[in-house]
């Protein structure tokens, strides 16, 4: 019992020993022991906890080391979203900013600002409860990240468990993650001689390292956190400011950047900004400009947030980095809507930080506009994160033999015509049910709610079936067997069954959604209901020349043409047989019929926010009774049937002088019939 005691208080001296070198070490940059000390200190209480395994806590510095490896990282949904920042490029920019605040909080007077360096890395979030980290996640789009505690809790500026006093209940710290240039090329250097792959960047290799499932591998990787922010708080407070807080983070253990500055006035701002830039080079880590916020959390509160960022922060960047190099060839990638983007393969160069050898020339227009050629000295600019751009092309030093960059005929991917219609800045491939690169983004929008409703058949499993080639086109679907769809992960028996029958159950579909459900270019759901209706059955919209197409209300020269081209497409019209075949069915509609119902030749807008009736409901039931419903107001229409907070499309019907009703006037009209 004694002996008992005596580990648990030797225990617990280690750990706060080790606690305390370690906070010394990475929080301070101080370190007051040698290396090969703390080690043996380490192994110490790592020695003791093998023996008396009940001693062992989550805190315990012994348990950086990296766990078992994770199958795959759950999601984490942030109870208070991680926004991201407005840019700002020059002090024209900064300046705007400044008046926009003082607009806002109708004052003239100077605003404390805290300046902080904007570092390169990737924004995680910390969950402590009672001082103990329970949960490390990333930002992911902002409100759901994924978890990756084991992870983060290999990285020694962490604490594992919050030191000090006022520890909120419940608190979730923000921050960057980072590795610093000199742990970046250690670590390069050691997968070079290794012949293994390296990073193209610190920042690269910081996310690389956090999406490792193995822990362990994490933790041979010199990470480095600093915390800027607070998510969620409950029973506690990090005072009334944002300098404040940064004090407050520090006594409690968490790394907060050296060079942060409270600052009066925006001038002072970017003083700072001009100081920071001349220090960049001698910095341990990246930056890629300076982040400004606004001192006092009241006024941030009555400052607020405009869409996904904060009324009052900025990120002030540097100014983005600019090569020469020369334009070896030009490919065409096809996006997932089937647009080309041309492309430029380069000589590598090195620009902001980053080795680059591909560089976007966004569309062909631009490549006219800029007058860029194969063989050309083009000008490479790279801003932070944004995918590398060719500027323009140096003329004077243009070879000869030159070439000029034409639009491929045909889709680099599935061999389908390419179309570049007039106007309009991308080029697009037409194989669109059949072209692999578009594959995903179809079979998803195929089995989605308001298309043929594949219950079951979501975006996760639609990438995963693409990948393993189960899909190849929405056809593949109807040939699904339960026991592919059963053998797949995370999948089992049961669930393969119902989706089994969902898919089952979807064949049964009617002529309007079908046409949706093929995903044409523009023609969305009230498109299709109206080709439906007009035409009355598939073969003759297949038919159809761009005159009689062009016949359909809401279906003008785009939506023809992309109609046009859509079936006169093989591969499409080999997919269509295809689910026809499989035993998709409708009900063709009986276009003569049409004429004798009630509401036959009428065109009906439906706008704002219907009370009684659901739009859906309302539109269901007016196209049963012969009407048209029209997403847009023109002089064809008959009716605008106006609901709550009506807006443009109203305005327009009253400019045409087209009769507006409201919604009980379309009660008492459908309860007619
Ligand atoms: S504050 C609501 N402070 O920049 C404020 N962000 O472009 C949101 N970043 O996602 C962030 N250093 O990953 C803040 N000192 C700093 C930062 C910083 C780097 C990153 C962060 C964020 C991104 C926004």
């Amino acid at each position: 019992m004694a002996d008992k005691m005596s580990a648990m208080q030797q225990a617990a001296k280690l750990r706060q020993e080790l606690q305390h070198y370690n906070y010394q070490y990475y929080v301070l940059d101080e370190p007051t022991i040698p290396d090969v000390e703390y080690d043996r200190l380490l192994r110490e209480l790592q020695n003791l906890e093998d023996q008396n395994p009940e001693l062992k806590t989550i805190d315990s510095p012994t348990q950086r080391v990296g766990g078992q490896p994770l199958q795959a990282f759950t999601q984490v949904k942030h109870k208070v979203p991680m926004l991201s920042l407005g840019n700002s490029f020059d002090q024209a920019e900064l300046n705007a900013f400044a008046k926009r605040l003082k607009d806002r909080l109708k004052s003239s007077a100077e605003i404390e600002f805290v300046c902080e360096p904007k570092l390169d890395g990737l924004a995680v979030s910390l969950l402590y409860n009672k001082g103990l980290l329970i949960q490390a996640a990333t930002r992911g789009d902002g409100r759901t990240g994924e978890n990756i505690t084991e992870n983060i809790r290999t990285i020694g500026s962490v604490p594992l468990k919050l030191q000090g006093k006022n520890i909120p209940e419940l608190i979730e710290i923000r921050g960057e993650v980072f590795m610093p240039l000199k742990g970046f090329s250690v670590l390069n250097k050691k997968a070079a001689a290794k012949d293994e792959k390296t990073f193209a960047n610190p920042r690269n290799a910081a996310a690389g390292s956090l999406r490792q499932l193995n822990s362990k591998v994490t933790a041979t990787r010199p990470l480095e956190m600093c915390c800027y922010g607070i998510g969620v708080i409950e029973g506690g407070s990090v005072g009334t400011s944002q300098w404040d807080m940064l004090q407050q983070f520090k006594q409690w253990g968490l790394r907060v950047n050296d060079q942060i500055k409270s600052v009066d006035g925006i001038e002072e701002c970017w003083h700072y900004y001009l100081g920071l830039e001349k220090k960049r080079n001698s910095l341990a880590y990246d930056i890629d400009g300076v982040v400004i916020k606004v001192n006092d959390f009241d006024l941030q509160k009555t400052l607020g947030f405009v869409s996904r960022a904060p009324r009052w922060a900025i990120a002030q960047k540097f100014a983005a980095q600019e090569e020469l190099t020369t334009l070896n060839s030009v490919d065409f990638q096809v996006g997932r809507t089937g647009a080309l983007t041309p492309v430029a393969r380069l000589g590598p160069v090195f620009v902001g930080g980053a080795t680059i050898s591909n560089a976007t020339l966004h569309n062909m227009d631009e490549i006219k506009r800029k007058d860029v050629r194969i063989g050309d000295t083009v000008i490479i600019r790279r801003a932070g994160d944004v995918i590398p751009e060719v500027v323009s092309s140096i003329k004077a030093k243009r070879p000869n033999n030159a070439k000029e960059i034409f639009l491929p005929k045909k889709c680099p991917v599935c061999n389908s015509d390419v179309i570049h219609p007039e106007g309009e800045a991308t080029a697009r491939c037409i194989g669109e049910l059949y072209c692999p690169a578009q594959r995903k983004g179809i079979i998803q929008h195929f089995a989605s709610r308001k298309a043929l409703d594949i219950d079951g058949l979501g975006e996760r499993l639609v990438d995963l079936m693409v990948d393993n080639e189960m899909l190849k086109t929405i056809a593949d679907i109807f040939r699904l067997k339960a026991e592919e769809v059963a053998a797949m992960e995370r999948m089992g028996e049961n669930s393969a069954n119902k989706l089994i029958m969902a898919i089952e159950k979807s064949k049964a579909t009617t002529l309007a959604k079908f046409i949706y459900a093929l995903g044409i270019r523009e023609v969305g759901e009230s498109t299709a209901n109206n080709l439906a209706n007009h035409f009355g059955c598939l073969k003759v919209i297949e038919q159809a020349s761009i005159e009689q197409l062009l016949e359909t209300s809401d279906v003008g020269d785009i939506v023809a043409a992309n109609l046009y081209a859509f079936f006169r497409e093989p591969h499409n019209q080999d997919v269509i047989a295809s689910l026809i075949d499989s035993g998709i069915n409708w009900q063709d509609i009986d276009v003569d019929a049409a004429d004798e119902k009630p509401l036959a030749g009428q065109i009906f807008v439906l706008t704002g926010i219907l009370i009684d009736l659901k739009r859906d409901e309302a539109k269901a039931k007016l196209i049963s009774l012969g009407a048209k419903v029209s997403g847009s107001v023109s002089k064809k229409t008959t009716y605008i049937v106006a609901g709550e907070s009506a807006g443009s499309k109203l305005i327009k019907g009253q400019e045409l002088n087209i009769p507006v009703k409201d919604e009980s006037w379309l009660l008492q009209l459908l309860s007619r019939y």
